[in-house]
């Protein structure tokens, strides 16, 4: 045989054998790459593949730990686990990636809220039922999914601008009953926290732009904001839901407004970061600080901000919603009916309250 002959021989067996170890990879490397199961696809359990929209947060983690803990072998599913690392164009991948794996329910928690009619509509060619977690979609056509789970992000928005209307007028009043004690109080008070009927000036820290968290939060506070004529929002920003975003705009705004009084940061990991940059610019923040500080979510890192009197108030958010999410599934299975559109509770801290109302949480 000459060399030639031989080359092409042996090229042919190589490519062979490259072909036949490819069709035999089991369906599990087949996932998109950045898929994290662990485990193989068990397709004797309800199959559910599920989306995440990234892990920028503590809140985050805490909602995929509880979808993981709600959807285990042992409740009877098969869980594929797949984070969107942020990006819209990954998650349709992943979704892609589970129709094509043929799972029984598809779950996808939304980075952004547009842009998903024509990946879904594919799920609903292939029959698979979709839930949207968290965050929701904008969608003309409401039949593309069977059921949503999440937080009412408005009504966290509002309450967020109800409590600083409480706040101010408790500070009014404190204010007034001391003046009327003490002629000479005004320039404590003022000297101190500057807060009564003067100018509010507000800075916000939006989460990532187009999300269903930011687009609720900030229309809700707004809502609240334009009915005091002496709140004075100086700015609004994406610090992207992270704590390194949170920090750099934080620094922005301190570099840019000297007379801050109050800050609403859309999440709790950008309020870490903003307490940090607040620190090192040497100023103060919270209870006894000259910039109050109103946040979102509640996790367990922020009732330890609370206690220490760095946040004044959290909005909670939810993060719960694995075992609501396995109700639905199993109405679904059964053919019962179900609400399409659930919330889970919610609840506001205070930071006096810190101490205390952290005993009952698990996150
Ligand atoms: O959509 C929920 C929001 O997303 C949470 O407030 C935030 O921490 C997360 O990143």
């Amino acid at each position: 045989m000459n060399k030639k002959i031989k080359i092409i021989l042996w090229a042919f067996f190589i490519g062979l054998i490259v072909i036949a170890t490819w069709s035999l990879m089991p369906m599990k490397s087949l996932q998109n790459s950045e898929s994290e199961n662990t485990e193989d696809i068990d397709s004797d359990l309800i199959v559910v593949g599920f989306s995440q929209l990234g892990s920028e947060s503590d809140w985050r983690s805490a909602n995929t730990k509880s979808i993981q803990n709600a959807l285990t072998k042992e409740n009877g599913f098969s869980l594929i686990f797949s984070n969107g690392r942020q990006s819209q164009e990954n998650q349709i991948k992943d979704v892609r990636s589970f129709i094509f794996q043929e799972v029984d329910y598809i779950i996808i928690a939304p980075v952004t809220e547009t842009g998903w009619d024509t990946v879904l509509n594919e799920a609903r060619e292939a029959g698979i039922p979709v839930i949207i977690l968290d965050r929701m979609i904008d969608t003309e056509d409401e039949s593309l999914y069977v059921a949503s789970v999440g937080t009412d992000k408005y009504a966290e928005g509002k309450t967020a601008g109800l409590w600083l209307e409480k706040y101010l007028k408790e500070q009014k009043s404190g204010y007034d009953a001391l003046q009327e004690n003490d002629p000479f109080s005004e320039v404590t008070l003022q000297d101190e926290s500057g807060q009564n009927t003067d100018i509010i000036n507000i800075v916000v820290l939006e989460g990532t732009l187009n999300s269903t968290a930011q687009i609720g939060r900030s229309k809700g506070f707004e809502d609240i904001a334009v009915l005091h004529e002496n709140w004075n929002i100086l700015a609004f920003e994406n610090g992207d839901f992270t704590k390194a975003k949170g920090k750099e705009v934080m620094l922005k705004y301190l570099q840019k407004f000297d007379d801050i009084d109050i800050l609403v940061s859309q999440n709790d990991d950008m309020t870490f970061g903003a307490i940090e940059a607040i620190q090192e610019a040497g100023l103060k923040c919270g209870v006894n600080g000259k910039i109050k500080v109103i946040s979102f979510d509640a996790v367990s890192k922020a009732f330890d901000m609370m206690e220490a009197g760095l946040i004044n108030v959290d909005i909670e958010c939810n993060p719960l919603q694995g075992p609501r999410i396995a109700q639905i599934i199993e109405c679904l299975e059964k053919g019962e009916a179900f609400e399409k559109i659930s919330y889970v509770k919610e609840q506001v801290f205070e930071a006096k309250d810190a101490g205390i109302e952290r005993f009952a949480r698990s996150y």
